[in-house]
């Protein structure tokens, strides 16, 4: 695999030598771009024995470019990774800004670009971090960690560099190699995001849903090389490079939209947290209002999980249990009782589930199960992707057993 590897200018800098040696162990060849701060904490001269190339940090460089320029660069790469990643360039990547050779390279590659930040605790909780985050994940960059433990500054909190093994072994698991990856070749179909039931032209009755879990699981099946089709309530995400989007409102839209996907798919994932009820009858104007209580006639909407689990040569079939009390023992009656191939349960309440960066899931079969801690669903649909991979190979009876790797935000 092809490695560019970013080196920025924070402490952490000086752990770059033991990553180089463990991406070179695991067969990589490793090409290091320095920004210019990065050189006060770690000297490119170490750098080049460990990686035995020549270290690249200046875009002007007239030599190294004639030998390969920064967009010939940006072509070599299997994947772009930054570590350690100030707060910094994770700002400028978001801005598209490229003043210098490693920003250029993340503006011109087409390979996944990861990023390990490494920061004070404050700088990476601050709204403006966040935000950039935020931005990074919705566009597709993979972000491995930071840590949480105490800091260079004298301090304890989040912003640690993740340990240098734990990146090289996230690197290897992005399956960027291409036709490596877990699900190449294979169609996954997804829904995602609430739905809308129409009572009359102004209001309709939805739920609290974002999306977030279902678009992160669309970007961790297209980093393995699926070919996705994302079938979406109304949301406010960007929508996932690579991936065919079907936008739709209500339950019943999303039924036709999911069956007309279905038919050559391998792997059907419902994450979308669909209406059980829909108004009977949906008014042509505007309801007025009175002096009386009022009542709505609810009818049930189809249930598109349960239909397509039912299908005679249907796809490998996940559901989301999303709970409020007793998430697993509700969790294994849906299994059963939709008779689907996986569930992935979580619970929901004020303070977690819907609308939020994070989650923690506990994943249960017919014969098994898997627990993973509170990560943030970008982290936790990489590690979910991976895991569904590996079922559905069990179930299909072939040998493909994918590794399956947890990249912890703690340490
Ligand atoms: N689902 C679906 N179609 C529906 C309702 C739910 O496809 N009409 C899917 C969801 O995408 C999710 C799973 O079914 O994968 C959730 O199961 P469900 O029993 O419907 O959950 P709840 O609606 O929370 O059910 P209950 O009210 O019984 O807890």
């Amino acid at each position: 695999m092809n490695i560019v590897l970013g080196i920025t200018g924070g402490i952490a800098a000086y752990k770059a030598p033991d990553l180089v040696r463990r991406l070179r162990e695991r067969g990589g060849d490793v090409q290091i771009v320095m920004t210019t701060s990065a050189e006060e904490f770690v000297t490119g001269t170490a750098l080049q024995a460990v990686s035995g190339r020549p270290i690249r940090s200046n875009l002007w460089d007239k030599e190294a470019e004639a030998a390969m320029s920064h967009i010939e660069l940006a072509r070599w790469a299997d994947v772009v990774l930054i570590a350690p990643a100030t707060a910094e360039v994770m700002a400028r990547i978001v801005s598209g800004g490229a003043p210098d050779l490693l920003t250029t390279i993340c503006l011109a590659t087409e390979a996944p670009i990861a990023v390990a930040p490494a920061m004070n605790h404050v700088m990476w909780n601050n709204p403006a971090t966040q935000a950039n985050r935020r931005v990074l994940e919705e566009r597709g960059v993979h972000i491995l960690g930071p840590g949480v433990g105490s800091q260079a500054c004298g301090e304890t909190g989040a912003g640690r560099m993740i340990e240098p093994d734990a990146i090289a072994t996230a690197v290897f698991d992005l399956g960027t190699s291409k036709g490596e990856g877990l699900l190449a070749g294979k169609k996954v179909v997804i829904t995602a995001g609430p739905t809308r039931e129409p009572i009359d032209p102004v209001r309709y009755i939805s739920n609290r849903s974002s999306g977030k879990m279902g678009y992160a699981m669309a970007r961790a099946a297209i980093a393995q090389e699926a070919d996705v089709v994302l079938i979406s309530g109304p949301v406010n995400l960007p929508e996932p490079a690579g991936v065919e989007v079907h936008s739709v409102l209500s339950a019943q839209d999303m039924y036709e939209a999911t069956h007309d996907a279905i038919e050559d798919a391998d792997i059907f994932i419902s994450a979308a947290a669909v209406a059980d009820y829909r108004p009977a009858d949906v008014k042509a104007q505007k309801i007025k209002k009175n002096d009386e209580s009022m009542s709505i006639e609810l009818v049930r909407c189809p249930d598109i999980l349960a239909s397509v689990a039912a299908l005679d040569t249907g796809p490998f079939t996940v559901g989301f249990a999303a709970e409020t009390e007793k998430v697993d023992d509700y969790a294994r009656s849906k299994l059963e009782k939709k008779k689907l191939d996986m569930i992935i349960a979580n619970r929901v309440g004020d303070d977690c589930g819907f609308d939020t960066d994070d989650n923690s899931v506990n994943v249960f079969w017919t014969d098994g199960e898997r627990r993973f801690p509170t990560a943030r669903k970008s982290e936790l649909a990489r590690n979910l992707i991976e895991l569904v991979a590996q079922r559905f190979y069990a179930a299909r009876g072939t040998d493909t057993q994918p590794r399956l790797t947890v990249v912890s935000n703690i340490e």
